[in-house]
């Protein structure tokens, strides 16, 4: 199924999704729709069962219901043989959790118009670029990735898919100033998960026990969900995803970057990043 990126409005994306594009633009959003926005492999996955959890009141057996990909519906999806991510959430009972990678200039006005909250999560891109790198190899929608140097020029520039990481946090960043907008940051959540779930539910305006945050923060713990076949995508057909290949829940770690980097990459990186990351007070840990 590895075939080229498509382009839609200049950001490289699966054909699939761009064939699907008209549909998604026009996506009526609901008042109580929450949205969690990510670039590609910056906690998706964790911030939506972390999500889950909380809107069930720390309920493991009720978030073993379906699988992570059903339960918080990926709003731009589409792909033959699978229900589309809109047709999949038009029937999903609210409230709704949302998933997008979309970059912010590209998300249907209706979640703006309706004034919906929305959670964005950041990872530094150097655990970003392997942790993409491993998911092409894996997730078989994408061209071959070729060698990890290759790749991290593919991806600095932002000719992977979804294009700019630099654009794609940067605009989210921004967008915070005037939305209802909780930015949070993958390494955070790594360093101290008990104070990024308690800004959620503040985010979020609700209360819960500790005894329920204790539920959540184990059930979704590295560990867990790596074992957890409604959180894991093992559920997904192999011809999509190989997790021989690669498992979904790979390291979750935050600096493996330095067993792929070599010092020149490295270098080259860095030179890049200061470049477009300039003027910008948005600030990345690149391992904690
Ligand atoms: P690695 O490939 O570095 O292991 P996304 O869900 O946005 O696709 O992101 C996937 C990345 O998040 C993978 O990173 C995956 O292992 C990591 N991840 C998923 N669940 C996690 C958890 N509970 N704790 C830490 N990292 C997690």
């Amino acid at each position: 199924v590895r075939e080229e990126l498509g382009s839609l409005h200049g950001i490289p994306l699966y054909k699939s999704f761009v064939e699907g594009w008209p549909q998604v633009e026009a996506f009526q959003a609901r008042l109580d729709d929450l949205l969690i926005a990510t670039y590609p492999k910056s906690g998706t996955t964790w911030l939506s069962e972390i999500l889950d959890m909380i809107y069930h009141d720390g309920d493991v057996e009720k978030c073993r219901r379906d699988a992570i990909f059903n339960r918080v519906p990926f709003l731009e999806m589409k792909a033959p043989e699978l229900p589309s991510g809109v047709d999949l959430l038009d029937k999903t009972p609210s409230p709704r959790l949302v998933k997008t990678h979309l970059p912010v200039q590209l998300l249907p006005t209706s979640f703006w118009d309706k004034g919906c909250k929305v959670i964005y999560m950041a990872r530094n891109p150097k655990d970003v670029v392997v942790s993409y790198y491993y998911f092409y190899q894996m997730a078989k929608m994408h061209p071959d990735p070729g060698t990890l140097g290759e790749f991290l020029e593919t991806f600095m520039a932002g000719k992977a898919a979804y294009g700019s990481w630099y654009e794609h946090v940067r605009g989210w960043w921004e967008k915070k100033q005037e939305k209802q907008l909780l930015y949070l940051f993958y390494e955070d959540m790594k360093k101290d998960p008990r104070r990024e779930v308690q800004k959620i539910l503040q985010f979020l305006g609700k209360k819960v026990s500790e005894e329920t945050v204790e539920r959540i923060l184990h059930h979704t713990s590295f560990q867990e969900m790596k074992k957890n076949p409604a959180a894991n995508y093992e559920t997904m057909p192999t011809n999509l995803m190989d997790h021989s290949l690669s498992p979904f829940l790979r390291k979750g770690i935050s600096g493996d970057w330095k067993n792929h980097f070599t010092v020149a990459q490295n270098e080259r990186f860095d030179q890049h990043y200061r470049q477009h990351m300039a003027g910008s007070d948005l600030h990345f840990q690149m391992e904690v």
